[in-house]
């Protein structure tokens, strides 16, 4: 620090005395980034102010003085102690010996795609020596280097690397930006940032004007994000002819890239890693008869999950994996197991037996192996810290002086993630318990043990609802070499698979690109509001276009959720849902609840919908569960329930008895917290849309109204609704394509012999064996006709057929009318507040 304050400080006068002299143009004026009005915005990156011609020749003397000023600085700092050291470190990492490589081949074309494995110093040198070498030629104050991240962790903790590489703070040369948080400065010229600011970026800046070099990294993930920048970014090249752009990916697919953009020059940077030996399921099984000693424990947690699971998995999968599964187990053998325990095994899913078996095999390797750090592969953050307050119960785990215990997933804290690269003290083993995020974003050093869960959470495409969930699934077979293959970086490692070796046999050998398994509503809403023309070309040049089938579901569902016109342009509604990342109907729920203040509920509605179901019904306690839960719900309504049980929630913690409280109710408490967290989150994505002034007394001013609510979710779930037949003893559900639908059996209307509503709106279907809603709320004609469709569109032939006596009523002219009259004006005053934020609707809102 004292060094970097010097050179700070020498720097600033040398400069003054230089712009002085040079016809007073204030130092900053040239910056294109002026911290203050950059980090004001969350577009505004790197943007460049235009310049009077006239002042041309002393900007470029100012440019040239600080490019010195940038170089003097780099070498100050390369022939230190401190980064003397520190670029030994870095020689030692395989990318650098590419170095010169890769200048030249990025001086030679326009488009480079370099490939290496994971760890092998692509993140964190490609761009810095593309920094380093623009300061040498004293280009330094003339060159502005973006590099995306898939992850907002990926971009924060490489950002610090580079910046601790070359010995200065955060914020310097270089810095970072993600959504909500950023550090950086007027002089920063390499920026990391997640792929998503890029995009926000290019909204209000097509050719990327100042920008010289843009680093796409991670492109083997094929996320809709990077798969759509690249488009985009096809597009400008030719327009942009000194602009270079470089991708980095760990896999060698380069070939695909390459391709796309004409031929683009591909570089591989060599890896060495130590040979990594691997255990199947049925090799640690065989093992653990002889070694790991809890292994007998499979046995009860594997029949306590077991009958929650065998509702979850539809049953064509559910017989796809047991036959593998059984197969594997005739193949190794274990006619020893009772037949209890094959028939759990023969369900294998790992999330259901993993926990005691994963506990078991960190026991045996820290007993039994040479040190070396272990990383743990689990599905999701919920899962990680069940996992972690398990093992902190536990003798061997809770001892700082034998292990240190770590999670990495993309929403811990910062502190956390630096604690991921430090070096235990000896005699201390690391365990990190990570998502898939340590796969290939994040290398952990000295790791030299693996166990892989087999599963990750993948958006998929949910065809039957034409929505996106995030559900863990298998992953794919180069995923799980690419787990393996962390074991072996520092010396020979073991990686433990916690499925069949026949299993990972019937893998897929890629997973798909996300474009081609997840809806394109979110897509289809980004191309329109870039202004990019019609949503099916833009997409046809891609680098692995979508079907068109998936392509006109999405513009035929935002067409009916009103979000596009008939022409498919996008709607005031549409604008707002294409600044919201989040599924457009959550989106829409969201806009209107803040509309008629009742967002507040609306909030806790639509975290509730993003995460996993808090209402837990265990096998052996199921009636308690079940009564637990039917106090929240009065009302038939899931989404009302679980408002009800979030507010308890909220009560307790003021008391410190949060624990009690989920214990008692039968609450998950990480579904808790991440409602809470989600909340807030929604809160602040709504608040940059300009639409509410974020006070929060602006999100209760509609009062508790249990109407209003129902109308709002009515809102945003639409078209998903489903008629409520009822005969004699129960009542039947019907939709209009679907015909006959059941209720998810842990739905409070589930229990219900009789709905005192003609409508249910749900979240989604699920198609088991029948098709199942899940998460429903009952609704009125009204609150359907004026929240829902239209009556007018016809919208509602299907359903007034299907309800037979609802017929008339509707048909009457006048009430026909009186309904048209009065959705115009709601239709009227929700769109004059979406093209007037500021317009207070209190005063119409009855
Ligand atoms: O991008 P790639 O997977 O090729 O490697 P990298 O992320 O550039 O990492 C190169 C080296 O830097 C690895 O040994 C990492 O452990 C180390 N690194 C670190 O110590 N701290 C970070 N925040 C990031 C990387
Ligand atoms: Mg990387």
């Amino acid at each position: 620090t004292d060094l970097v304050k010097r050179v700070d400080a020498y720097l600033k006068e040398h400069l003054s005395k230089k712009s002085k002299r040079t016809n007073g143009i204030p130092a900053n004026s040239f910056s294109r980034t002026s911290s203050t009005s950059s980090m004001a915005t969350d577009e505004g990156l790197l943007e460049q102010p235009e310049l009077p011609a006239a002042s041309k020749t002393a900007l470029d003397n100012i440019l040239w003085q600080r490019s010195l000023q940038l170089r003097e600085r780099q070498d100050y700092w390369e022939k230190s102690v401190e980064g003397q050291r520190m670029l030994e470190c870095r020689r030692c990492l395989p990318a650098y010996k590419q170095r010169d490589v890769v200048l030249s081949a990025i001086s030679q074309n326009q488009v480079i795609v370099v490939s290496g494995e994971t760890g092998c110093g692509k993140t964190t040198q490609i761009p810095q020596f593309i920094l380093e070498s623009e300061i040498e030629a004293n280009r330094g104050a003339l060159c502005s280097i973006i590099c995306t991240q898939p992850r907002k962790i990926s971009a924060m903790s490489v950002s610090e690397r580079v910046a601790c590489e070359r010995g200065e703070p955060l914020g310097e040369s270089v810095g970072y930006k993600v959504r909500l948080e950023g550090v950086r400065g007027r002089d920063t010229r390499l920026l990391f940032c997640t792929t998503g600011i890029l995009l926000r970026r290019l909204l209000v800046d097509r050719s990327l004007r100042g920008v010289t070099h843009v680093i796409v990294d991670e492109i083997h993930e094929r996320g809709m994000n990077e798969d759509f920048l690249l488009i985009i970014l096809k597009d400008l090249l030719p327009r942009r002819p000194e602009l270079k752009l470089i991708l980095m990916s760990a896999t060698l697919d380069a070939e695909l890239f390459s391709s796309y953009f004409g031929g683009a020059g591909v570089i591989h940077i060599p890896g060495f890693t130590y040979p990594v030996g691997s255990y199947f399921l049925e090799d640690i099984l065989e093992m653990s008869r002889y070694r790991l000693t809890p292994y007998n424990q499979i046995d009860d947690y594997g029949q306590e999950r077991l009958w929650k699971m065998n509702k979850q998995i539809p049953r064509k999968r559910k017989s796809q994996i047991a036959s593998v599964v059984e197969d594997a187990l005739r193949a190794a053998d274990f006619k020893e197991f009772s037949p209890e325990t094959r028939v759990s095994l023969s369900c294998w899913n790992p999330d259901c037996i993993g926990f005691n078996l994963i506990e078991s095999l960190l026991c045996h390797i820290c007993e039994n192996e040479r040190p070396g750090g272990i990383l743990v592969f689990m599905t999701g953050w919920d899962d990680i810290s069940s996992l972690k307050d398990k093992l902190q119960i536990h003798p061997i785990f809770s001892d700082p002086n034998r292990v240190m215990l770590l999670a990495c997933h993309g929403s811990m804290a910062s502190f956390e993630q630096r604690l991921i690269f430090e070096e235990p003290a000896s005699g201390v083993r690391k365990i990190v318990l990570a998502t898939n995020i340590a796969e290939t974003s994040i290398t952990i050093n000295d790791v030299a043990f693996v166990i892989d869960c087999g599963k990750a959470k993948e958006t998929s495409y949910d065809a039957l609802n034409n929505t996106p969930c995030l559900l863990p699934s298998w992953i794919s077979k180069v995923s799980a070499q690419q787990r393996r293959g962390r074991a072996g970086r520092v010396q020979p490692g073991q990686c433990y698979h916690l499925y069949p070796k026949c299993l990972y046999d019937a893998f897929a050998e890629y997973q798909l690109p996300e474009i081609l398994r997840t809806p394109l509503q979110s897509l289809c809403l980004q191309i329109k509001s870039l202004n990019f023309g019609t949503i099916s070309e833009f997409l046809s040049r891609a680098l692995q276009s979508p079907e068109l089938l998936a392509v006109q579901k999405a513009i035929e569902y935002l067409k009916t959720i009103g979000a596009l016109d008939e022409n498919e342009q996008l709607t005031a509604l549409g604008r707002y849902l294409a600044k919201l990342p989040m599924e457009p109907k959550l989106g829409k729920m969201l806009i209107l609840g803040a509309i008629l203040g009742c967002l507040d509920t609306i909030l806790t509605v639509a975290a509730g919908l993003s995460v996993r179901d808090p209402f837990l019904t265990p096998l052996d306690k199921k009636d308690l569960a079940e009564a637990a839960k039917s106090q929240f719900s009065r009302d038939h309504s899931d989404h009302l329930a679980l408002v009800r049980a979030y507010e308890g929630y909220k009560r307790a913690e003021e008391e410190a008895g949060v624990y009690d409280y989920c214990w008692k109710n039968f609450l998950s408490i990480q579904s808790m917290r991440a409602v809470d967290s989600l909340r807030k989150e929604f809160f602040s994505l709504l608040k940059d849309t300009g639409l509410i002034d974020g006070t929060p007394a602006t999100c209760k001013s509609g009062g508790n109204d249990e109407n209003l609510t129902r109308a709002v979710i009515c809102y945003g779930l639409y078209p998903g609704i489903c008629s409520v037949v009822h005969n004699e003893r129960a009542f039947s559900l019907k939709t209009m394509e679907d015909g006959q639908v059941l209720l998810y059996s842990n739905s409070v209307n589930a229990r219900e012999t009789k709905i005192p509503y003609p409508w249910l709106v749900f979240n989604e279907k699920i198609k088991v064996n029948s098709i199942f809603v899940r998460d429903s709320t009952a609704v009125s004609d009204s609150v359907l006709i004026l929240f829902g469709g239209s009556v007018s569109k016809g919208d509602f032939d299907g359903h007034l057929k299907m309800l037979g006596g609802y017929l008339d009523f509707f048909m009457k002219p006048a009430v026909a009318e009186m309904y048209q009259t009065l959705k115009k004006e709601l239709d009227e005053l929700i769109q004059s507040k979406l093209l007037n934020p500021k317009m207070d609707i209190q005063a119409h809102r009855d």
